[in-house]
């Protein structure tokens, strides 16, 4: 009984890992949602460096401001770029069709990609754009092999080409191996620093596919501590009914 009991709570366990399919990403991300300061940094680079192509249907300004602690006159002077009211949702700025005329196919909107693809893949794909001159924009991406998007942070990145893997390099025998790449052009941040612009914008993606998990989280505990007061209360109540009975 309690191997089958085991072997159910095992299953259970690995159920999301069979899901999720496919190959690991090579760079993982675990995203830090209550760590505010990396939300706010994301939500800039988004609208500076991505809404111009991509939304975010399902959040509105006036939301992403309460959630991130921002507040909203400076997001509606810095961070609305359309002329869009607080309360509406954030649209990208051009229409599907120019989208679709331009790079083959229209910029998918953003705000559930953290859940259908993973942070730790949205992670990789922004680290892993490549030269590649056979393609039409001379890029191409390691996660998203032909991806007709452009590699928008070139100027903070640099540019950098896929080189042959040399034996050593396997991630440390660690989990999958890491892309190989070889520097042609430095950015205007070092490799640590483009990492972490690519961990914040990773990480507001999650909160954008999530917005009311932080408040669902803080219910949650909120809910047990109750439960366990209830239980305390409960069992003080039944010695105190059963004292006489003995
Ligand atoms: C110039 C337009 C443009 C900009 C700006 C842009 N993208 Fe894209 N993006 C695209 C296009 C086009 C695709 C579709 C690529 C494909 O499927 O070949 C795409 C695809 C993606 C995908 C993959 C979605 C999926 O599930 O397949 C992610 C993630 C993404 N973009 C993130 C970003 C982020 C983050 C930024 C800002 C740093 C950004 N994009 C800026 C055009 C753009």
């Amino acid at each position: 009984m309690k191997r089958l009991i085991t072997l159910i709570c095992l299953l259970g366990l690995s159920a999301p890992v069979l899901a999720a399919g496919g190959a690991e990403p090579p760079y993982s991300f675990k995203p830090q949602l209550r760590n505010d300061a990396s939300l706010q940094r994301g939500a800039k680079y988004f609208m500076n460096y991505c809404s111009g192509c991509h939304g975010l249907e399902f959040l509105r300004y006036q939301r992403m401001a309460k959630d991130l602690d921002m507040p909203l006159e400076l997001v509606e002077e810095n961070l609305i770029f359309d002329g869009s009211k607080p309360g509406q949702h954030i649209h990208t700025a051009m229409p599907a069709e120019e989208g679709a005329k331009w790079f083959g196919q229209a910029p998918p909107d953003l705000s559930l990609t953290a859940r259908s693809r993973g942070p730790s893949w949205i992670y990789s794909y922004l680290l892993t754009f490549y030269v590649d001159p056979a393609k039409p924009l001379g890029v191409n991406n390691v996660m998203l092999p032909g991806a007709s998007m452009p590699h928008v942070l070139w100027q903070l990145e640099g540019w950098k080409a896929l080189a042959p893997h040399d034996d050593e390099d396997h991630g440390g025998g660690h989990g999958p191996a890491k892309p190989n790449f070889k520097t042609l052009e430095e950015g205007s941040l070092n490799t640590a620093e483009y990492r972490k612009v690519a961990g914040d914008i990773t990480n507001f993606l999650a909160y954008a596919a999530e917005p009311g998990k932080v408040d669902r989280q803080n219910l949650g505990v909120k809910v047990i501590a109750y439960l366990i007061g209830l239980f305390i209360l409960a069992y003080l109540l039944k010695r105190e009914y059963w004292k006489d009975v003995h």
